[in-house]
This record gives C-alpha cells, sequence and structure tokens, in this order.
C-alpha cells in the first residue's frame, strides 16, 4: 500500500471496476493499511478487508482472490509473497523487479513450476508508443540483424537522487539499481532483440552521493534524513516531506508504525549501490549490448542505438522527473523531446514520426491496466505481455553485473540459474 501500490488499487475500484474486484488489501504498515482502506472507499471501492502483514494467508483464505499482486517495497520482499500466493493456489502479478538475487530467483521459479499457476511481470516501458513503435520496426526488419545495442539511462539528481534515501540504497533491498531500475532497461532491450543474454561483464562505482560530495557543498552539519536537518536550507537535495500532502500522508505520518524514514540523507557512509555503472552483455544469438546507468545526471531520459546489417537506428527520450508518491505523473515523456531516426545504409537519417501517450511511464501505465485488468484483454502481436521467463531474464542481467563488478570477472548467466526451470 505504498507509493505504486495506488495505481493498481485505484483502477480496480474505478476504471476497471465491472471486470475485477479488489477483494483484500495488505501492509505491514498499519497506518498505510489505514489511508488505503480510507482512499478506496472515498474512491467508491467500499469497505475493502485490509489486513497485517503476518494474516497474509489468513486473507487468501477468506478472501479467496484468483491474483495477488505484489507492489511490496523493499523489493527482496516480492519473492516470498510471490510463492506464497502460489502455493496457496493464486496466480500473480508482480511488479518489477520480479526478484533481487539468483537464489529468490530460482525459489520463484521453483514454486511456479511445481503449483503451475502464472506469474507477471509488469513492465510498463513496453507499453509506451514509442517504445513499441521500435519493437515494431526491428521486427518488420528495418535494420536488418540487429548486431549491436548502444545505450545510455540517465536519472537525474532529483529522480535519480530519490532512490538514495530509502530502501533502494542498500543492495541486500533492492539488488542496487542495477536490478531495481536497470530490470526495465534490460526487459526492454531483452524483448526489442527478442533474445536471452548469455553472459556480463560490468564495471560500478559510488562517487557521488557521498560524504566527500556532501563536504565539498559545505553540508558538514548534516543529519540522519532531511526532515529536521540543520542544513535544509542550503541543501540542494533537500525533500520536505512536509510540504506535499502525498508524501506527508504516505510517509511521514506513517513513520511512528514502523521507523521507515522517506527521507534518508543522500550522502549517508551506509549506501552500499553504485551510482554509475557500465557494462558489456553478450546476447545468446551473439549481439552486443554496451549499457552505462547515471543517477546524477542533469536530465533524466535515454538514448539507445542499434546497429543492424542494414541500418541503424537511434531513439531519444527525455523524461519528466518526480518524486515517486508526491502525486506527480512518474516518467511521462516530454512531448517534442523524444525521437526515433532510421538511418538505412547509404541512405540519408529519417526521421519517423513518434507516437506518444498520455500517462505514467511515457504512456505505458494505462495500455498496462488495460491489459492487465481487462478479462478480454486486446490482441498482443508484440508480445508484450511479460511472464517469469521476462522476469527472470531482465535481473539476472543486473545481478550479474553486480557480481561482475565484486570479481572482476565475466559472470555467465547459467552459472547463477543452474537447472532452474525457467
Ligand atoms: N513499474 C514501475 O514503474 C514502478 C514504479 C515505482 C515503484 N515500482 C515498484 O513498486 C514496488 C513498491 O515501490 P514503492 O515506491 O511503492 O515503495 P514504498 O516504500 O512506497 O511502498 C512499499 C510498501 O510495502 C510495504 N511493505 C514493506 N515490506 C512489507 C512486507 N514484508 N509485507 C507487507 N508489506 C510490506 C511498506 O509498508 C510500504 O507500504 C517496488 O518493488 C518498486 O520497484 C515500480
Amino acid at each position: 500500500m505504498g507509493g505504486r501500490s495506488w495505481m493498481y488499487t485505484k483502477a480496480l475500484v474505478d476504471g476497471f471496476a465491472e471486470h475485477a474486484q479488489l477483494v483484500g488489501i495488505c501492509d505491514r504498515n498499519a497506518g498505510r493499511l489505514k489511508l488505503a482502506a480510507d482512499r478506496i472507499a472515498a474512491a467508491g471501492g467500499g469497505d475493502v478487508p485490509a489486513y497485517p502483514a503476518e494474516q497474509f494467508e489468513q486473507m487468501v483464505a477468506r478472501t479467496k482472490p484468483d491474483v495477488v499482486v505484489i507492489t511490496t517495497g523493499p523489493d527482496v520482499t516480492h519473492a516470498d509473497y510471490a510463492c506464497r500466493a502460489m502455493e496457496l493456489g493464486c496466480d500473480v502479478i508482480s511488479e518489477k523487479p520480479m526478484t533481487v538475487s539468483a537464489d529468490l530467483c530460482r525459489r520463484i521459479l521453483a514454486a511456479r513450476q511445481r503449483t503451475g499457476r502464472s506469474l507477471r511481470v509488469t513492465f510498463n516501458y513496453r507499453y509506451s508508443p514509442p517504445r513499441s513503435q521500435v519493437k515494431r520496426l526491428l521486427d518488420a526488419g528495418a535494420i536488418g540483424e540487429v548486431l549491436s545495442v548502444d545505450f545510455t539511462w540517465m536519472l537525474d539528481t532529483r529522480h535519480g537522487a530519490d532512490y538514495f534515501r530509502r530502501w533502494h540504497r542498500r543492495r541486500e533491498n533492492s539488488g542496487s539499481l542495477l536490478v531495481h531500475k536497470a530490470t526495465h532497461h534490460f526487459d526492454l532491450v531483452n524483448w526489442w532483440l527478442g533474445d536471452r543474454p548469455a553472459d556480463v561483464f560490468a564495471r560500478g562505482r559510488r562517487a557521488f552521493y557521498t560524504p566527500r560530495t556532501a563536504d565539498a557543498l559545505g553540508l558538514k552539519r548534516r543529519g540522519e534524513r532531511c526532515h529536521g536537518c540543520p542544513e535544509a536550507a542550503a541543501c540542494p537535495f533537500y525533500l520536505d516531506l512536509a510540504a506535499s500532502a502525498g508524501l506527508r500522508t504516505l510517509y511521514l505520518d506513517c513513520e511512528q508504525y514502523d521507523g521507515y524514514f522517506r527521507d534518508r540523507c543522500v550522502f549517508a557512509e551506509e549506501i552500499d549501490i553504485w551510482d554509475h555503472m557500465a557494462l558489456n552483455v553478450r546476447y545468446r544469438r551473439g549481439a552486443l549490448l554496451n549499457y552505462m546507468l547515471t543517477a546524477h545526471s542533469p536530465w533524466e531520459g535515454y538514448r539507445i542505438a542499434f546497429n543492424g546489417t542494414t541500418g541503424r537506428l537511434e531513439h531519444q527520450a527525455c523524461e519528466n522527473t518526480y518524486i515517486n508518491g508526491d502525486g506527480s505523473v512518474p516518467g511521462e515523456l516530454e512531448k517534442g523531446k523524444v525521437s526515433i531516426t532510421l538511418i538505412e545504409q547509404f541512405s540519408r537519417p529519417r526521421q519517423i514520426e513518434v507516437e506518444v501517450g498520455a500517462g505514467g511511464h511515457g504512456g505505458g501505465d494505462p495500455v498496462l491496466l488495460a491489459d492487465l485488468l481487462h478479462p478480454a484483454p486486446p490482441a498482443d502481436p508484440l508480445n508484450r505481455r511479460a511472464d517469469h521467463r521476462d522476469g527472470t531474464y531482465s535481473i539476472m542481467i543486473g545481478i550479474a553485473a553486480a557480481a561482475s563488478i565484486d570479481s572482476g570477472e565475466v559472470v555467465a548467466i547459467d552459472d547463477l540459474l543452474g537447472d532452474a526451470p525457467v
């Protein structure tokens, strides 16, 4: 019942109420559970039974859901709920990343095979019109066979910094940004290429969100968190939870129940994730991916280029920046700042007219919801519906990359998966 959950909750009680029924909600934080129940009632969803985390089994037994939607954070909590839900006879819709480690991934895959249930991972980026457009062009052979991909993703100092404030900043919770965030990006490449990754070599550093940067900014008296920090007025990374109704009610007012601070100092010593990461991936059919993720950029968005046997496809997008949970639309694409350029061999570059949709994550969120919650979803010619395999291969690149940063070696994904039933 945190920041992300409302997209599903609202859709269930509002837009899709005639097709799907919200039968119960569950969270470990009593404050957020009550807040969600109140919001659901206000949205016309009535009195939905609310269960604390330790009563998950009772909730499933009493309310008999067909599907359990997992939107918990830290990401490390997804696996346990996914396995328990499938063992209890439910299908699962999981937020990304499916999980954060090879061990937990193998556990999910085994539970899925044992129970025969389905597990979908909600890769909303696939559903946004320009990314679907790129898929259509590649599938139609616009540049022949793709031999290599060059992909740079920039998180800015507003949205990117936000991952250094809370649970994401510890690898044990999120697997690092290589898993938590890059699962979206690796999923896109896996899907665009229609291929699976074979092995990964990576390097990563944390050199921006550090005590040294804070000292250089003159922020000497910084506290554990923004709320009440003596450096609040001077710090460009100060987040005022009290100033936003969304952040205040969802987080500040609920701290009393579990001590979860949403606004920890982005320069803290305890952070153990990287803030810039570079890696190479070799795909099974041979294509090479060069990928870079930066979490301290002055602008938010990405650039990608596909080099094919008959040409090159370039795609660039500038995304709006946001703080998750503050009520703003997350990751909307900025009109006029999205481009797709097709350069066929021996020809001049051609601008392709870009389709841009409204709504969160490049217009992907509303299309995803229709696909998830409508009993007769539209046909899926682009294969956008992501299952446990897609969930697996998108995280395994990041998990292998993290292992490669630790060891300095190339890491083969099959070595991490072993004989897991993908
Ligand atoms: N697809 C997207 O674009 C997108 C965007 C944002 C977030 N997400 C994903 O959604 C998930 C939640 O992110 P968020 O920003 O809403 O986080 P959040 O911290 O705002 O909310 C997480 C919620 O989970 C609850 N929780 C924590 N541990 C629990 C447990 N063991 N049992 C029950 N409840 C528990 C917390 O109390 C909180 O209410 C993450 O996995 C994140 O990756 C996806």
